[in-house]
């Protein structure tokens, strides 16, 4: 039996509050995970006592030592839910909101006691200074792990805020190299990143598909820019030759005039940087152009969404995608099957990744018997299991080992698996 369960209304927000303020001044990590625990061995005290002395005896270990009671932990997600990315962030939010589920009918013990995982998501609109925002919100509130941010853009700064903070933060989505290479003890990712997906990337354009006169478009972001410049520097490496390299204005999705100077460089393959929706516009305005270089995307733009935007303009476009097909991995059947029926729709993305980070978390806190970051970090860092997307373990800086990547085509309308690479 849990306090924060049994007390009631206000009396229960207000003990929790001074309950969480002396935690943190006694020094908790997980000050909430500390105050609900100490709280259960006491549930006949009365509600008027002196809470304050109560909470301090608490923090310092003290109180009658009843059965274990369950354990809140706390799991952050940012991501956007709302504007031209909420789709992702929902569909990412899904797939955390599906781990924690099947966690908590597991009644999972962490040490002795049955965890209870809720999930505390924010919406971060893909604005870096909101995504800082939001890290500190999380913060805050006390989570134990944070899966999150779906763009480079955020998780970047966002990092930096959970790095001070000690939380762990796990990458499902944001690709960007620089996620794991700034020396951060807090940061990992159970995606490939864009050193190995626009890798793979630049070389099969120059070693499988021959082209000889590269375009690359992006779309100004962390992340777009990010995987066209390991593209590009890739290209080069293989002898490939770029005859373009443009970028989008802003959110605009009129590529004219970049297209006119491609289209006047006369090039074979255009690469995109950047996500769907522009993805999308890019294709569509190629054909009004008729200009037939060969459309590879990066991540992010090998999904409904963007076939549904772009119609017959879809048709053999070509995409690198992070991972391997879903259909071709044991568990990933089940989880598009339990997907669909929890949320009524199919996965759009990443969900897969959400569902694995949240258990990547999960796993290491059981392991460790502990919810706070300081004891189970270190668990995390050695961790191996197989989740849906594939083995989830990771390198001393926090990627993911042996990432995988997927080419995909658009064939009758619908995104096929033409090759994998890494995995
Ligand atoms: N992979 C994309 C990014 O890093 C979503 O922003």
């Amino acid at each position: 039996m849990s306090f924060a369960r049994h007390a009631t209304g206000i009396a229960s927000g207000i003990a929790s509050g001074i309950f969480s303020g002396i935690a943190r001044r006694f020094g908790a990590r997980s000050g909430s995970h500390d105050v609900l625990r100490c709280a259960a061995r006491v549930p006949s005290r009365p509600l008027r006592a002196s809470l304050a002395a109560f909470a301090a005896a608490c923090a310092l270990g003290g109180g009658t030592a009843l059965a274990a009671g369950p354990l809140d932990v706390r799991i952050g997600f940012a991501a956007p839910l709302s504007g031209d990315y909420a789709n992702y962030g929902r569909d990412l939010e899904n797939g955390v909101q599906l781990a924690l589920d099947e966690a908590n009918a597991q009644n999972l013990k962490i040490g002795d006691q049955t965890a209870r995982f809720t999930l505390i998501a924010i919406d971060d609109r893909s604005d870096p200074r909101l995504g800082v925002q939001a890290a500190a919100s999380l913060a805050n509130q006390d989570v134990a792990a944070v899966v999150g941010h779906f763009n480079s853009g955020t998780a970047i700064p966002a990092s930096r805020i959970y790095e001070s903070a000690g939380i762990p933060m796990i990458s499902p989505a944001a690709t960007n190299p620089v996620i794991t290479q700034q020396g951060f003890a807090n940061t990992f990712m159970v995606i490939a990143s864009d050193a190995q997906n626009a890798g793979w990337a630049g070389t099969w354009a120059v070693d499988v598909m021959k082209a000889k006169r590269i375009a690359i478009v992006d779309d100004r972001t962390a992340f777009g820019q990010g995987e066209a410049d390991v593209f590009e520097r890739t290209v080069r490496e293989h002898g490939g030759k770029v005859v373009a390299r443009e970028f989008s204005n802003g959110d605009s999705d009129d590529f004219g005039a970049q297209l006119s100077r491609i289209k006047a460089a006369d090039a074979d393959l255009l690469y995109f940087g950047g996500l769907a929706r522009q993805g999308a516009a890019l294709v569509k305005q190629m054909k009004q152009r008729s200009i037939a270089a060969q459309f590879v995307g990066g991540g992010g733009v090998a999904t409904a969404d963007f076939t549904q935007a772009a119609g017959a303009a879809a048709e053999g476009a070509m995409a690198w995608e992070y991972g391997r097909p879903l259909a071709q991995l044991p568990d990933g059947p089940r989880f598009a099957q339990a997907y669909k029926s929890r949320f009524g729709s199919d996965v759009l993305a990443y969900a897969p990744f959400g569902y694995d980070a949240a258990w990547a978390a999960i796993h290491a806190m059981v392991s460790a018997k502990s919810a706070k970051p300081d004891v189970y970090r270190g668990t995390l860092k050695t961790l191996s299991f197989d989740g849906v997307t594939g083995r989830i373990a990771f390198e001393p800086d926090g990627s993911l080992k042996n990432g995988a990547s997927t080419l995909w085509q658009v064939r009758k309308g619908a995104w096929v698996p033409v090759t994998t690479r890494g995995g």
